[in-house]
């Protein structure tokens, strides 16, 4: 294939010294002649283990031209790849001036020709700037049918960007509204490429790189109260990698409920507080709960806009267990009730007889009057009409089918996609 890439920094170098030893024609375009020069005979400045050499190589096969003018680019080619910079602005937004640019220059070139094209942007956009820059500069040709749009995130890390590329941690094509890629460009992904919407591709590349601060920024915060206490951190961090059944795991990573239960909220609370005392700063443990809360008052502000009559399906923390300490849903139960909505409670594992201890004082403190709410039988707690909020799979598919009406909307806290099949109207509580 003959393909553009603008922008040779980092990834543009390496994208194209390796789609060059895939044997495809590659032409560079940026704006800084010298790297235009450099790159036209086989070199970069950028220091890169084995992009020299690739890069030379590619040369040497003649598949190497560099440039200044983007409509020469754009012409010669049937793929523009985007690999220019989106710096951060002065207040952390996201600089899209330089795609802009190049959008508007690609744009301009296909005006004048009839060829099909292909654009894809590598550089990481927040999500919505796909689609933004497609509207701005290139839905004539999206209209045609002229022209395909992909988002390609890239997650490759300098100083192993070669081996990266070649075998990238993962692989994800956006297209508009998840279109399937047209074959001739499996050349370029591989037929096993998955295909997602533009927006999803392009937060799937910012919740990867939150992920890794996130992981960055935990190990460090949990290394200084290591230091702190002469505790050997590194070796205390090979331990916790060693679950993969729940901390290097999908587990605990799907949105859903606020955490709970009788240790998490307790944990954190007094590995926060352990630390303050010792006038150790550990901002991301000690937020952890500040978040879990907002997230437990977005719930509590979409249930306010949904109406007044409410049904809570699982009142404990989670499924399988009657215990209620650190339960969501038993704030979001208190906090209706004390707003004048009508709630009823089906929980199978409940019983109400047999609560005792901590248990037992929990819905003595908050929820007093928990026994007239809750509800034995499931066609009594569904009810004709109103709010099912499904925080746990408490109950099979087929029992709800039998009593939820098109009146109910189901709002889906869990992650529960059976859900959809019901007649009434679903909603996911932080998904689509
Ligand atoms: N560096 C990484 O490890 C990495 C990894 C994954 C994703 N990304 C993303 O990829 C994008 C590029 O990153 P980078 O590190 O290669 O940036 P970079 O700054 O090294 O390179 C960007 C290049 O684009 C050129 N450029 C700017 N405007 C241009 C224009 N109008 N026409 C042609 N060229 C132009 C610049 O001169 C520069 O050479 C960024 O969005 C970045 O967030 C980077």
């Amino acid at each position: 294939m003959k393909v553009s890439i603008f922008g040779l920094g980092y990834v543009g170098a390496v994208t194209a010294a390796c789609l060059a030893e895939q044997g495809h024609q590659i032409i560079g375009i940026d704006i800084h002649p010298q790297k235009v020069e450099d790159f036209s005979l086989g070199h970069t400045a950028i220091v890169e283990p084995g992009l020299d050499e690739l890069l030379r190589q590619a040369w040497r096969n003649g598949l190497l031209r560099g440039t200044l003018t983007s409509d020469e680019a754009v012409a010669g080619s049937d793929v523009s790849l985007v690999c220019v910079g989106t710096p951060s602005r002065h207040d952390g937004a996201m600089d899209l001036t330089h795609v802009s640019e190049v959008t508007r220059q690609i744009a301009a070139e296909l005006g004048h020709r009839k060829k099909r094209h292909v654009v894809i942007y590598r550089s990481t956009m927040l999500p919505g700037s796909t689609e933004k820059l497609a509207q701005e500069f290139l839905s004539a040709f999206l209209r045609h049918g002229s022209l395909d749009v992909l988002y390609y995130p890239e997650f490759l890390r300098e100083s192993t960007a070669i081996a990266d590329f070649r075998e990238p941690s993962l692989l994800v094509v956006g297209t508009q509204n998840a279109k399937p890629l047209h074959p001739d460009l499996a050349l370029l992904f591989g037929r096993d490429a998955p295909v997602i919407d533009w927006a999803t591709a392009e937060l799937l590349k910012y919740a990867c790189n939150a992920f890794h601060a996130t992981k960055v920024a935990f190990a460090n915060e949990i290394g200084r109260i290591g230091k702190h206490m002469k505790i050997d951190a590194q070796l205390l961090m090979k331990l916790l990698c060693q679950d993969t059944r729940l901390n290097l795991s999908p587990y605990y990573l799907r949105p859903g409920n606020p955490f709970g239960g009788s240790c998490l909220p307790k944990d954190v609370r007094a590995l926060g507080h352990f630390a303050r005392e010792r006038g150790l700063s550990l901002p991301l443990i000690e937020n952890l709960l500040v978040s879990n809360q907002q997230h437990l008052q977005t719930l509590l502000s979409l249930i306010a806009e949904r109406g007044k009559e409410v049904v809570i399906l699982g009142l404990s923390f989670k499924a399988g267990t009657d215990d209620l300490r650190g339960s969501a849903m038993v704030e979001v139960a208190q906090s209706l009730l004390g707003h004048g909505f009508v709630i009823r409670i089906y929980d199978p594992q409940l019983n109400l007889k047999r609560l005792v201890g901590s248990n037992r004082r929990v819905i003595d403190l908050k929820m007093p009057h928990l026994a007239s709410v809750l509800h034995q039988d499931l066609a009594s707690a569904i009810g004709q009409k109103g709010l099912i909020l499904a925080a746990q799979q408490c109950v099979s598919i087929a029992e709800l089918r039998k009593h939820v009406t098109a009146a109910h909307h189901i709002m889906d806290i869990n992650g529960w996609p059976e859900l959809r099949s019901l007649p009434s109207t679903y909603e996911g509580f932080c998904w689509e």
